[in-house]
């Protein structure tokens, strides 16, 4: 029931960022940040997984981006970001999605990340492995970081903190990796799950960001940390995210040791 519930109330959001996708007079306001945006889309995709989640269980915890904290005295907590990529949705750019996690107990149990554009649905249960549409994925096999393809993303505050964003991609494009920013942490980690991406690192985001994706790239056979290189907590800002094999190289880049 539980994976249903989560399977329905990504699909409910997704059907709501296809049915205002490109459409001339959505509603777009700012949050804090000039290009912080968020969208009627982002309200109505929202209210769509809520909604489904509180017809089974109207006593789980709920953390949503827009609304945020529904309090409950619940061992379930429903982590969800109704529009991850909102800037690329109001720009009609196709990368983003819907991406929802459930933890029990304080400990990430299924995620499941939703890009209804590219029809890509992301999904994964805790010691079950990840898949994408259905079929398992894995991570990359790359062992060389500066042979990498790696991702970011850079956040609507904090850019100029010293060593930040700007700084550790400076490094990497310097040094010829490429890097490239998307726009949804979301859709980046699941293409590091699938193995498109050999690591992603941001450095600010938010727990409903990668709730689900960290799940499902850890599920994928990868790693997921802070920047000191202890186990991710989405409730901390900073996130590592590779195939294993280059992270402790990627992680001395991103501090200036390497
Ligand atoms: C944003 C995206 C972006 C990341 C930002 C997030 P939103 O989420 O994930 O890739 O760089 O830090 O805030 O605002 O589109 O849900
Ligand atoms: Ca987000
Ligand atoms: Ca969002």
């Amino acid at each position: 029931m539980l994976k249903e519930t989560l399977i329905n109330a990504t699909e409910a959001g997704a059907k709501v960022l296809q049915h205002y996708f490109n459409s001339k007079n959505l509603l777009i306001s700012n949050k804090e940040g000039i290009n912080n945006l968020v969208t009627e889309a982002d309200h109505a995709s929202e209210k769509a997984i809520i909604d489904t989640i509180k017809e089974q269980f109207p006593n789980h915890f709920i953390m949503s981006e827009e609304v945020g904290e529904i309090k409950m005295d619940s061992e379930f907590k429903w982590i969800i970001d109704p529009i991850d990529g909102t800037v690329n949705y109001a720009h009609g750019i196709p990368i983003c999605c819907v991406s929802i996690g459930l933890e029990y107990n304080g400990t990430m149990v299924m995620g499941a990340v939703l890009n209804p554009f590219l029809k890509e649905y992301y999904f994964a249960e805790k010691g079950q492995g990840a898949t994408l549409n259905g079929d398992r994925i894995s991570v990359s096999a790359e062992k060389d970081v500066l042979k990498s393809c790696l991702v970011t993303g850079f956040p609507y505050t904090y850019i100029n903190q010293p060593n930040g964003p700007l700084e550790a991609f400076s490094r990497f494009i310097r040094a010829g990796v490429p890097v490239r920013r998307l726009g949804s942490a979301a859709m980046d980690l699941c293409w590091v799950a699938a193995g498109r991406f050999d690591g992603f690192y941001e450095h600010k985001l938010q727990a409903w960001d990668s709730a689900a994706g960290f799940l499902i790239v850890e599920e994928a056979g990868g790693k997921v940390t802070d920047f000191a290189g202890n186990a991710y907590s989405p409730y901390q800002p900073h996130i590592a995210a590779s195939n294993g094999k280059i992270h402790d190289d990627m992680l001395k880049w991103i501090n200036d040791v390497a």
